[in-house]
């Protein structure tokens, strides 16, 4: 069984013009234990509600979500505070999402506190999660604003781990630090994975930095996913033109790496104004008239790899 199932997940948002923002409409996607999934694609194409949904920090409009066999969003009581401590998220900017009047300690001890975890616990706790992100224990008594971009990640990272999750969404986790400490970062949460048995889901805008830390990548554009496959079929054999242009846009050092055919123009369609047929065929190189009427449908390319486009075929 997968730990986390995603069927059909829907999220609109009404507007006061009447208009409905699509942000996500009708995502598929399960994640098996122990798994790396990356979720790519541009800005605005849905990624981090898709991760709110998940979290249950957003309603679903439609679908449902799974985690363990549980159907998330009708969870209450005890079933829910299981939920929240076995699901935790680490999000872009270090900086926003650390409460700068309290100290590290506090900081990362305060889901312990939220979960009943007796008092002459904590410190030693604190302690363990501090270490394992590669901080001194003297960092609890510390506030945010005395550490650096890639440091304070770390004390974020140490809070998500704190309650020992069994999954984490990792929204953007490097993209708001300096170039120089992002591998340090991504090594470390490998590391972690690795010693907890963590399964992850991350989020990124770049391929390139989820190329070596996924086993399968899902790749969305206009609230639906367009892609999704093992990681390496994916990054050497991408079906989908959005893909192929998400790819060529990576710079290779690798001269022989097979490189994408098609450059799209233009920029990410308004969620609000959804293009008729397949939503990418506006930018797409290789539309044909099919592609402006009727939506494809997501089908298999190859073993555990699919693609969603009427210019792809099916595997035999
Ligand atoms: N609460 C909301 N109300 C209305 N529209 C929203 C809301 N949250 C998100 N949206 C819209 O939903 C769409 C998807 O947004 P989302 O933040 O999920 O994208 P994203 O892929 O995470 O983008 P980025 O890479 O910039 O973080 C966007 O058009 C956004 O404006
Ligand atoms: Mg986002």
């Amino acid at each position: 069984m997968a730990l986390l199932d995603i069927e059909d997940a829907t999220c609109h948002f009404d507007m006061p013009s009447r208009q409905v923002v699509k942000a996500v409409d009708g995502v598929s996607l399960s994640i098996d234990r122990g798994q790396t999934m990356a979720l790519v694609g541009e800005s605005g194409c849905g990624k981090s509600t898709l991760a709110r949904l998940i979290l249950r920090l957003e309603p679903l409009t439609g679908g449902a979500i799974r985690f363990d066999g549980e159907d998330v969003h009708h969870l209450q009581g005890h079933a829910l505070k299981r939920f929240r401590a076995q699901v935790q998220a680490v999000f872009q900017d270090p900086y926003s999402s650390l409460n700068p009047r309290l100290r590290v300690g506090a900081i990362v001890g305060e889901p312990l506190k939220a979960h009943g975890v007796p008092r002459r616990e904590l410190s030693a706790r604190i302690d363990a999660a501090l270490t394992m992100v590669g901080l001194p224990s003297q960092a609890a008594k510390l506030y945010p604003h005395e550490f650096s971009g890639g440091q304070r990640q770390r004390i974020a990272i140490a809070r998500a781990l704190i309650l020992r999750p069994a999954l984490i969404v990792l929204d953007e986790p490097i993209s708001a630090l300096d170039v120089s400490i992002r591998a340090q970062i991504l090594n470390l949460l490998q590391d972690i994975q690795s010693e907890l048995h963590l399964t992850y889901l991350v989020i990124a805008h770049d391929l390139a930095l989820v190329e070596h830390m996924s086993d399968v990548v899902a790749v969305m554009y206009l609230g639906q996913i367009v892609e999704w496959g093992n990681s390496e079929t994916l990054f050497s054999d991408p079906r989908h033109p959005y893909t192929q242009a998400l790819l060529a846009a990576v710079p290779r050092p690798d001269p022989t790496f097979p490189r994408a055919r098609g450059h799209v123009t233009g920029e990410i369609a308004s969620a609000l104004e959804m293009p008729s047929g397949c939503r990418f065929h506006p930018r797409c190189p290789d539309a044909i008239e099919t592609c402006r009427s009727i939506a494809p449908l997501e089908h298999m390319v190859a073993p555990i790899h699919k693609a969603a486009c009427h210019l792809v075929d099916s595997a035999s």
